[in-house]
């Protein structure tokens, strides 16, 4: 029997010896394979007598069983070091910041916007949206603005051609429209929502309108609030609050100027004063005034337009340019560069995405 436990002890030095998993398949087959040394010892058993096959198949037998149990026990323990040694390897940290440097910065009116919806949504302010192409009765009809009203001029409205009905008869529908402000997500809003009603509005807008301080596709915010009892002061109060969180100043000199808009009636022009002296524009003081939006309360017709009763439904109304404010609270000098996707120009004025504006955590970096 000493055959076979020297067979044995060579087998399993040779299994624990064996660092490689390869390498240990291979050493399985030279014992336990057909033509291993373990398979060929059992096939010896067929010429011994009766009695020394069953002793001697036993011995076999509890030795083949002892070396499988070691080759299936080295063969875990290499499958977990392998395991380890690759998870070690493929190891990331995910809370480094990217590298080298962040590449891609935010526009600054999506700053903006961001700030906009964190100023404006803790005062309980939502946000509605509506298309860029609008029919006529949204954007005008609806708002006042009648066929035939001198207001319609003011707009440089970008016509869509009408589409040719395909019976060759003039088609009699009003052309659809660019929105040429964010006020037709006022009739759109009221249209399919019961008031109370308090929404901010951002998005692009177009007038066919270009110079150093036009460009044909800008963007805007429309505010509105519908209420019961709803009046001027409180149209007064929200837009000083929204002025001293937006420009980051305790105390903002605003000047409401008696002004005209058809959907509105009163309206006003909101002017915020200004300092020029310097050559530099500085916000919040100084003699000087600069107009910031339009707003007004909004007009009975325009309810009675979106199926509300004047009488029970009072509300309030603002716009304004969101390039003017975000070029005054940053001091940006041109509005051309904000469509010129000029890398180098938003490398510089651009903001980072990893900081969403917060009125507590502050609205940009
Ligand atoms: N829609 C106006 C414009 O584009 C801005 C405006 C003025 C909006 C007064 C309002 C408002 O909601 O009440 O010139």
């Amino acid at each position: 029997m000493s055959d076979l436990s020297d067979l044995e002890a060579q087998i399993l030095n040779g299994v624990k010896s064996t660092q490689d998993l390869t390498a240990l398949e291979g050493l399985r087959v030279s014992v336990l394979g057909k033509k291993g040394s373990v398979t060929e010892l059992l096939k010896t058993l067929g010429g011994l007598d009766p009695e020394a096959r069953r002793t001697r198949g036993a011995s076999i037998n509890a030795l083949k069983d002892r070396v499988t149990a070691a080759l299936d026990q080295q063969r875990q323990q290499l499958e977990v070091a392998v395991l380890d040694a690759r998870l070690a390897a493929e190891r990331i940290d995910v809370s480094l910041p990217p590298r080298p440097n962040t590449e891609g910065k935010l526009h600054p009116l999506t700053q903006t916007m961001d700030e906009l919806v964190a100023i404006f949504g803790a005062m309980n302010f939502t946000v509605a949206t509506g298309p860029d192409i609008e029919d006529d009765w949204h954007n005008f009809t609806a708002l006042n603005i009648p066929p035939e009203h001198p207001a319609r001029d003011m707009h440089d409205t970008f016509y869509l051609r009408s589409a040719q009905p395909s019976n060759g008869a003039a088609d009699s529908a009003p052309r659809k429209v660019l929105r040429t402000h964010t006020s037709p997500v006022q009739i759109r809003h009221m249209m399919a929502h019961k008031p109370p009603i308090r929404i901010i509005a951002p998005g692009r807008t177009f007038r066919s309108d270009h110079d150093a301080t036009h460009s044909p596709n800008f963007h805007q915010v429309e505010g509105l609030v519908i209420g019961e009892n709803i009046h001027m002061g409180h149209l007064k109060g929200c837009l000083i609050e929204f002025c001293k969180a937006f420009f980051e100043i305790d105390e903002v000199p605003l000047r409401f100027r008696p002004s005209f808009f058809p959907f509105t009636e009163p309206s006003a022009e909101v002017d915020i004063g200004c300092d020029r002296s310097s050559g530099d524009l500085v916000i919040g003081k100084g003699n000087d005034w600069l107009e910031i939006l339009g707003c007004g309360m909004v007009h009975p017709k325009v309810m009675k337009n979106c199926g509300l009763d004047p009488e029970r439904w009072q509300g309030f109304a603002f716009g304004m340019g969101i390039e003017r404010i975000t070029m005054l609270k940053y001091g940006l000098p041109d509005l051309r560069p904000f469509f010129d996707a000029d890398l180098r120009w938003l490398r510089h004025y651009g903001f980072s995405f990893f900081e969403t504006p917060s009125l507590e955590r502050g609205l940009a970096p």
